[in-house]
C-alpha cells in the first residue's frame, strides 16, 4: 500500500490503453498526478523505496503499452501554465510540461510569434515535444527551444539544461540517448521570432498556401491552417471517432542513410516498383539522405489500408499503424515486424519504431531492432 504521507493522489491498477491515442495496452500497476515539480520529487522517491520504474505520461500519443501493461508506477504532469513575455531578444514562452502542445502553437500564432507554426496539430504535451524533437512540414520544435527546466531522478533535484546540451537530431535528442529515463522535463522555455516570416520549406506546405492564398504572402495563420489542413487529410489530427486517427503518428521514423544506400533502393524500386512513383529523397545532415519510411512499407508489400486480422495500416499513410478497434498490442507488434523485416528483405534498410514502448519484455524490443 502507498504510505500516507506521499502528497500527491495515487491510484492503483489504472487502464493506460484510454491514456493512449492508438488506444491499447494494459494497466498501470500505479499512477500518480503531480500538481508541480515537488510532487514529481516526492514521487520518485517514493517509487525509488518501493523498487518500482517510472514512467512519465504525456498525451500518449507516441505510446505503445504492452497488453500487460506496466508494473511500475506512471507520472502525469498536471501544470500547464504558460507565461509570455517580450522584449529587444524576441519573444519568450515558458510553458508547464503538461501543457497541450497544439494550444501552445495556436497562442504563438495569435500572438504573431514565428517559430512553431508548422507544429500545429501535433497530439501530445509540451513536455514530451523535445524528448523526440518533434517535427512537421519543415518544422522542428529544436529550433526554438531555449531551455529546459528538469527533475533529475537520480538525486530529485531540478536543472537548468540548455537546447545545446540536449543534443538535438531528427526525432532525436539526449532524451533519447544518453539520458534516457535520467530527467523528468517540467517546463520549456522557447525563443520566438515577433512578427517573423512564417516557414514554407515543406514543397506539399508550399502547394496547399499557393492554393489557398494566392498572389499573396501567407501569414503565421494561413500556415497554420494549411497544415491543419493537410494533417486532417491524411487522418494526422487525433480524432478517436476517425478509425485512421487511432495511432501513435508515424509508427517508424524515415531511415537516414549513405548516398550509396540510397541509390541502391532507387534502382531496386526502379525494378518491379509496385508504387509506380521514385523513392522520395531528402537532404539530410552529414551528406546523409533521409528516405520515406512510408514508400519503403508500400514497397515492400503493405499498401495503405492494409489489413492483418484487428490492425491496420491507414488507408491515407502506411507510416500510421492504426487501431480500428479491438486490436491487441500483440497484434499491433506483429505488423510492426513483419513490415520491418519485409522492408529489410527487399531494400537492406532497418525501419527504426519512433513511438516509446512501454512494459514490453526485451524478446519484443530485440524483435523491433530497439534493442540489439
Ligand atoms: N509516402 C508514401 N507512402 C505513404 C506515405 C507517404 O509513399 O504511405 C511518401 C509521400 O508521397 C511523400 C513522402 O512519403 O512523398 C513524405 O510523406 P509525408 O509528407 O506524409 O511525410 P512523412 O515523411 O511520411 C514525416 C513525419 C511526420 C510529419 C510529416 C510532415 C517522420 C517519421 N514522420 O512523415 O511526423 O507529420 O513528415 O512533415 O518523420 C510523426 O512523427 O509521428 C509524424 C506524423
Amino acid at each position: 500500500m502507498p504510505p500516507r504521507h506521499l502528497p500527491v493522489s495515487l491510484q492503483e491498477d489504472v487502464p493506460l490503453a484510454s491514456r493512449t491515442t492508438i488506444g491499447v495496452g494494459g494497466p498501470a500497476r500505479f499512477l500518480a498526478s503531480c500538481r508541480g515539480p515537488r510532487d514529481v520529487a516526492s514521487c520518485l522517491e517514493w517509487a525509488a523505496d518501493q523498487h518500482l520504474e517510472v514512467f512519465v505520461l504525456g498525451g500518449g500519443s507516441n505510446l505503445l503499452v504492452a497488453d500487460q501493461g506496466f508494473a511500475g508506477l506512471v507520472i502525469r504532469l498536471e501544470y500547464s501554465e504558460v507565461t509570455l513575455s517580450t522584449g529587444p531578444s524576441g519573444a519568450h514562452i515558458q510553458a508547464g510540461a503538461g501543457a497541450e502542445w497544439d494550444a501552445l502553437t495556436a497562442r504563438a500564432v495569435r500572438e504573431n510569434l514565428a517559430g512553431i507554426e508548422c507544429l500545429g496539430g501535433i497530439p501530445g504535451t509540451v513536455g514530451a515535444a523535445p524528448i523526440q524533437n518533434i517535427g512537421a512540414y519543415g518544422q522542428e520544435v529544436a529550433e526554438t527551444i531555449d531551455w529546459l527546466q528538469v527533475i533529475d531522478r537520480h538525486d530529485g533535484r531540478t536543472r537548468h539544461v540548455t537546447a545545446a546540451d540536449c543534443r538535438f537530431g531528427y526525432r532525436t535528442s539526449a532524451f533519447k540517448t544518453s539520458w534516457h529515463d535520467r530527467f523528468v522535463i517540467v517546463r520549456v522555455a522557447f525563443r520566438l521570432r515577433p512578427r517573423g516570416e512564417p516557414t514554407v520549406r515543406y514543397d506539399e506546405l508550399a502547394r496547399r498556401l499557393e492554393q489557398a492564398c494566392p498572389g499573396r504572402k501567407p501569414t503565421l495563420a494561413d500556415v497554420r491552417e494549411a497544415v491543419l489542413s493537410i494533417r486532417a487529410s491524411k487522418s494526422m489530427l487525433y480524432d478517436p471517432a476517425d478509425p485512421d486517427g487511432r495511432s501513435a503518428g508515424s509508427f517508424f521514423t524515415n531511415p537516414v542513410v549513405s548516398p550509396a544506400v540510397a541509390r541502391r533502393v532507387r534502382d531496386m524500386a526502379a525494378r518491379g516498383a509496385r508504387t509506380g512513383r521514385p523513392v522520395p529523397q531528402f537532404p539530410a545532415s552529414n551528406g546523409k539522405i533521409k528516405l520515406s519510411a512510408g514508400w519503403l512499407i508500400e514497397e515492400a508489400g503493405f499498401p495503405r489500408g492494409f489489413r492483418q486480422g484487428r490492425v491496420a495500416l491507414s488507408s491515407k499513410h502506411a507510416l500510421a499503424i492504426v487501431n480500428p478497434g479491438g486490436a491487441t498490442a500483440a497484434e499491433i507488434v506483429e505488423l510492426a515486424s513483419s513490415i520491418r523485416q519485409a522492408v529489410l528483405e527487399r531494400f537492406g534498410v532497418s525501419l527504426v519504431p519512433e513511438p516509446r514502448l512501454l512494459g514490453f519484455d526485451s524478446g519484443v524490443l530485440q524483435r523491433l531492432g530497439i534493442l540489439a
